[in-house]
């Protein structure tokens, strides 16, 4: 049987340690959606405009071929609601989420993989920033 995997993020400034995350995800099944938070939610959520737009970010994550399906993620309220539209067997996240999403699991597997070290998108920001 199809096991669909299904995880959600940023992916702002696209990095090593997103590739990974995505690649590590795809192993946990055979089909691979995932969450692009929009700009707004983006803002909501961390304080910041992305430096790439959602539809960059999600062009450039349609374009990995461990990535099946993307979409766009409008609230972190709806976790719920895109896990049973997208019917997806396995949430995988980061372990900078550890516990939180620990309620899905009356409705899918829920896997928390560790991050990659020593990268993120705002490290990469503040690295490159012109003082
Ligand atoms: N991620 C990871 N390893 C990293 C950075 C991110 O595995 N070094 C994972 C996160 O755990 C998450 C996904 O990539 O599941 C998307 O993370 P995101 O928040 O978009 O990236 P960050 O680099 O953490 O961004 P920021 O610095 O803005 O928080």
């Amino acid at each position: 049987m199809k096991e669909r995997v299904i995880t959600f993020g940023t992916f702002d400034v696209f990095h090593v340690g997103h590739l990974r995350i995505l690649e590590r995800a795809r192993k946990f099944g055979n089909y691979l959606m995932v969450g692009v938070s929009t700009d707004a939610l983006n803002f909501s959520k961390k304080g910041r405009i992305p430096f790439y737009n959602q539809d960059e970010r999600m062009e450039i994550i349609s374009a990995l071929s461990c990535v099946d399906e993307v979409f766009l993620e409008e609230s972190l309220e709806l976790k719920r609601h895109y896990i049973n539209i997208y019917k997806a067997d396995v949430l995988v996240m980061g372990d900078d989420w550890a516990g939180k999403f620990d309620e899905f699991k009356d409705i899918c597997s829920v896997i928390y993989l560790p991050r990659t070290p020593s990268i993120s998108t705002t490290a990469v920001i503040e690295k490159i920033r012109i003082p």
